[in-house]
């Protein structure tokens, strides 16, 4: 049982393309380091081996930026934290086997954090952050869940995917489009200067508060050919319009569903977690309906959207006061439930 009430945890993330530390103490994020992987984009997608590569190479540096950036030494800390999981088994592994080796050497607690309550927990790096219960919709590259959130660490996935995650459907349609990886912030960017009623595609129904986003991707895919088949330059005339209609297309069924839930828990507080939300038609949308329908309503800062350090550790000060400490011989688990 630890006495410790103000801990110092350095925080490890390597889930998938952005090795990042952050320290945190008594619940304040000191620092938070990001080191971005920009090789990805060449292949127009998160190659798995070379991202593991990546993190092998940055994460010294990144540790040693976030503990400089605090202004604390490795010697101070409490404890280490690490993402276990969801995320690239090659990837989650390097920050893992580092954070071990860490905990070891320093002889302190190791704490082991899931991705995706991470995400939802950035919202406490901030204020004002919301109080429980609230709503959560978390859109990212590899997850889209709508989460009941009763406490810091008591949630349940009320809805989610069924395919492909709303990060997916932006990065896959923005390929369709002709635009690198990842795509999401090239559709937000172009569709705030196009019409989003220009087009529109067919949508796939799924039950109750769940998603599915791989018909639209098939929809606007056979949409692209048939056009292109009468004018070759059809994209590059009308990308403007193509990445609003498809913006608008991915909103109108992720504020479908988040609307249903709100509904149906009698929920009057809503957030937004994840990469896609960093999006501004979404934030703007969100804002917009919050205001109609009576919610309050949170949409981090763009930093704290993306994959990141500070997030995991907010689960570990919560983990370290709960003394949820885990033992020196996990394994990293790729599909970690919430
Ligand atoms: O949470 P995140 O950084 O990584 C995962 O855990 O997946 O999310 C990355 C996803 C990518 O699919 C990216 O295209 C999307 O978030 N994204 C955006 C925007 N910024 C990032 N999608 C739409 N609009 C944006 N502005
Ligand atoms: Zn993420």
């Amino acid at each position: 049982m630890s006495t410790i009430s103000k801990p110092i945890i350095l925080a490890i993330e390597s889930s998938c393309d952005d090795t990042s530390a952050a320290v945190i103490y008594n619940g304040k994020v000191l620092s938070n380091y990001i080191s971005s992987q920009a090789i990805h984009s060449a292949y127009g997608g998160v190659v798995p081996e070379l991202a593991s590569r990546d993190h092998q190479k940055a994460i010294v540096y990144v540790v040693e930026h976030a503990l400089e950036q605090a202004n604390v030494t490795k010697h101070d800390l409490n404890a280490i934290a690490v993402t276990r999981g969801p995320g690239l088994l090659g990837a989650l592994l390097v920050g893992v086997s580092f954070a071990k080796a860490l905990a070891q050497a320093l002889d302190i607690p190791l704490i082991d954090v899931n991705h995706m309550q991470a995400h939802v927990l950035a919202h406490f790096i901030e204020s004002p952050a919301p109080s429980f219960p609230f709503l959560c919709m978390t859109v990212s590259g590899g997850h889209t869940q709508l989460v009941l959130v009763r406490d810091y660490l008591k949630m349940e996935v009320i809805g989610q995917t069924i395919d492909d995650a709303a990060g997916e459907a932006f990065d896959k349609t923005a390929k369709l489009l002709g635009l690198p990886y990842p795509g999401g912030p090239m559709i937000d960017r172009l569709a705030s200067e196009g019409n989003s009623d220009r087009f529109s595609f067919a949508k796939t129904n799924v039950g109750a508060l769940d998603f599915s986003f791989s018909g639209l991707k098939t929809s606007i895919l056979y949409f692209l050919q048939k056009e292109l088949k009468k004018d070759e330059r059809f994209i590059e005339n009308n990308k403007a319009d193509l990445a609003a209609s498809i913006q608008k297309a991915i909103l109108d069924m992720l504020f479908e569903k988040l609307g249903k839930a709100m509904k149906q828990e009698s929920i009057t507080q809503v957030a937004i977690a994840g990469g896609v939300a960093a999006n501004k038609g979404l934030r703007k949308r969100l804002s917009e309906i919050s205001e109609k329908n009576d919610w309050q309503c949170y949409i981090p800062q763009f930093e704290h959207c993306t994959d990141n350090a500070a997030m995991i550790a907010m689960v570990a000060h919560h983990k370290f006061l709960n003394n949820e400490f885990t033992g020196l011989d996990i394994s990293p688990d790729p599909r970690m439930k919430l």
